[in-house]
């Protein structure tokens, strides 16, 4: 295996050279300035030494990054004392990169930067590089003085100059599945990345986060007493106890901390900062190509376990058996479905939530793995094999590479993995432990030509851009907390795509028609969920804002995550048709070449634009609110043929409460620079696929 480069700022500012403009500077100009002129960044060192970055947009204080640096376990001070070296190095880089997959296929990256050394008394030699750019500022340190670290923590801190709302889940190390907070920034004690806010006082929204994580535990924000806006950097701890974090090795730098800016909350969605803090996959991690990473359409003998009708051991209600798969396969095959999920097809569910020793190459007795296999190729469709690991990972570990050789073997590309369960030996899922398994998997199946769609992950910080089959994951509350809990509030879908989504893409598994699952009510197998109350358990939107999911959360692997029944209906004859608005579905493409969040505000809605080939698809959700928009048509091209909209919208009296599956689906004729007129009911949405005539 191949291990990546990770080479230092040196190495990196080397590379720059060939494409950037690079001058030596004086020491007293530190200022960097995105290349509009909006954004700026101060680097300056306080009356302590200590390096501190200093934001403002359009002249107004953001925020303020104080005492950048690491603390260590052997006392050494790194943060104060520092004085600038003699080079500072300015430089401008300006350039396109196209990916293989992803919300927008080709990527712009322009930027000014500072690479500042600094140096102590004691000859400790600290590298920070700062950029700036139309969307946003970063920066990443680095110390080249030892060649290993051990960390006790991050001493960085985030000052707001104003108080704000912000949209966050708590700092949590083993878990993202909350319901998010929208709540004053003075109010927040603590917050996991991406972290959201708006500062009326200086009209600016703006998300903190970080980028390239591989082998740093991850970052979280705790503010610092009562009454204070500013925001310590607190780092997901090892499993000595001892207060320890992480050992770096190799000139020990951190991740690239990023803090995405926007005059409208859509601008947080359209940029593309986080990516651009990430290599290349041809720059650092070559395996001969990566054309079987491909996105895809997928359905799943999965829902029916969370509702309880169905089961992962193979017992009477065993759902991954072969006639279930094949009837699956077919219906894939039917509808323009690129791949099938088969949870529970495995040995070892019965050990779930005790040993957890997972056997992943060998099927359930009443799962037919090779006739599967055989009949899947046969009509053309992918599948997509599952690895709980439930948290066992030195099990995974030593199993993964022979898993993953036998999908190989077998012609299967597409692995779902799971971590539903603790780690051994006090291990947390987002320690450093945590960080290098995930990216030891990413690694091996890549390997195997293996994509992967990563279940409790570690949150994504845009290594998609440098490992390709790193796909999709989830890392927030899914649609299964649907199932088995109150659910997911209305709002939920409206904050995602400012907070979550924009450290990458979600498997959030939409598409639920039964939006009330009143086709299990009377299931003897489901007598578990019939005793809830039926009023909780359910969907919390309408069926057409399942729809218009299919486009707002991005996933390049994208599930109709219902039981395929419900998406039949029995035609007036008597045969068996398709639900008409999972037609949109079998119209999807989840290849996507350009992506555009045209309007929204976290909590409340957002619409949201791709184009594949010569199709546009929109989806717009609202919260518990009706809405009713005028879209601006002007990311159309000026053709001299006008386009047909078809639109899968809330039907008549549509409320996500009471009439939850009222809907209509409608034509119209619409033209470059016209509007479109869409009607969101209460916890409604709208999806919409436009064509040119
Ligand atoms: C949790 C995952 O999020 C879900 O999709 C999966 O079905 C279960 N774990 C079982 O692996
Ligand atoms: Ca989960």
């Amino acid at each position: 295996m191949m291990k990546p480069l990770h080479p230092s700022r040196l190495i990196l500012l080397a590379i720059g050279l060939a494409t950037c403009l690079l001058s030596a500077c004086r020491t007293e100009d530190q200022l960097v300035v995105s290349p509009d002129g909006r954004i700026s960044a101060q680097f300056y060192l306080d009356s302590e030494g200590t390096p501190c970055i200093s934001v403002k947009t359009d002249r107004k204080e953001v925020l303020t990054i104080s005492n950048i640096g690491f603390t260590t376990a052997d006392s050494v001070n790194l943060t104060s004392g520092l004085h600038l070296a003699e080079d500072i190095c300015r430089t401008s880089f300006n350039d396109t990169a196209t990916l293989l997959w992803g919300e927008n296929k080709i990527v712009e990256s322009h930027y000014n930067s500072l690479l500042i050394t600094l140096l102590n008394n004691d000859s400790i030699e600290m590298l920070l590089e700062l950029r700036v750019a139309d969307d946003g500022v970063a920066f990443q340190f680095e110390y080249t003085y030892a060649d290993s670290l051990v960390l006790t923590g991050e001493s960085s801190t985030y000052s707001f100059a104003h108080d704000g709302t912000c949209w966050s889940i708590p700092a949590n190390f083993e878990s993202y599945e909350f319901a998010y907070r929208e709540q004053p920034l003075s109010r927040t004690s603590d917050a996991n990345t991406p972290f959201t806010f708006h500062l009326p006082a200086c009209g600016i929204y703006g998300s903190i986060h970080e980028a390239d994580l591989y082998d740093m535990p991850e970052m979280t924000l705790v503010r610092d007493s009562l009454d204070s806006l500013t925001f310590h950097t607190w780092l997901s701890p090892d499993n000595t106890g001892s207060g320890t974090v992480a050992a770096l090795e190799g000139f020990p730098k951190s991740t690239w901390r990023t803090l995405t800016l926007g005059r409208k909350a859509v601008d947080l969605i359209n940029s593309s900062l986080i990516l651009n803090c990430n290599w290349d996959w041809d720059d650092i991690y070559h395996t001969t190509d990566y054309a079987w990473s491909r996105p895809l359409k997928y359905i799943g003998i999965w829902w029916g376990m969370h509702l309880g009708i169905n089961s992962w051991t193979p017992d009477h209600r065993h759902g991954a058996t072969t006639a279930n798969a094949l009837r699956y396969i077919d219906f894939a095959a039917e509808n323009h479905i690129d791949a099938v999920l088969f949870e529970g097809w495995n040995r070892g569910w019965e050990q779930w939530g005790s040993t957890q020793i997972f056997d992943f190459i060998h099927a359930a007795p009443d799962f037919d793995v090779e006739r599967v296999i055989a009949y899947a190729h046969e009509k053309g469709v992918q599948i997509i094999m599952h690895h709980e690991t439930g948290g066992n990972i030195p099990h995974y570990e030593a199993a993964m590479e022979q898993a993953f050789q036998w999908c190989q073997n077998h012609g299967i590309h597409y692995v779902k993995t799971g971590y539903a369960g603790g780690f051994p030996n006090h291990e947390l899922h987002h320690s450093q432990y945590g960080v290098k398994h995930y990216q030891k998997v990413v690694q091996c199946a890549a390997d195997h030509q293996i994509a992967l769609d990563v279940h409790e992950p570690i949150k994504p910080t845009g290594l998609c851009r440098t490992f390709p089959n790193l796909m999709t994951g989830e890392g927030a509350r899914g649609m299964e907390w649907n199932a088995w809990s109150k659910g997911n509030s209305p709002a939920h879908t409206t904050i995602l795509p400012f907070t979550r989504l924009l450290a990458g893409p979600m498997d959030y598994t939409p598409g639920i028609f039964d939006i009330t699952y009143q086709h299990i009510q009377n299931n003897p197998d489901c007598q578990k969920w019939n005793q809830r109350d039926a009023r909780e358990c359910r969907v919390h939107t309408t069926l057409a804002k399942q729809c218009a999911l299919w486009v707002v959360i991005y996933s390049p692997m994208v599930m109709a995550a219902d039981l395929i029944e419900n998406y039949q209906t029995v035609l007036p004859d008597g045969t068996k048709g398709i639900h008409p608005m999972f037609q949109f579905f079998r119209d999807y493409n989840p290849d996507c070449d350009w992506s555009r969040a045209l309007e929204g505000e976290p909590g409340q809605y957002v619409v949201i634009a791709r184009r594949a080939d010569n199709t546009y698809y929109l989806g717009a959700v609202t919260n518990e609110q009706p809405r009713d928009i005028d879209i601006p048509l002007d990311f159309l091209p000026n053709t001299a043929a006008p386009y047909t909209a078809t639109l899968y919208a809330d039907g008549e009296n549509a409320h996500y409460e009471t009439n939850p599956t009222s809907y209509k689906v409608y034509t119209e004729t619409v033209t470059a620079g016209g509007k479109l007129h869409l009607h969101l009911a209460p916890g409604g949405g709208c999806a919409v696929v436009i064509r040119p005539h």
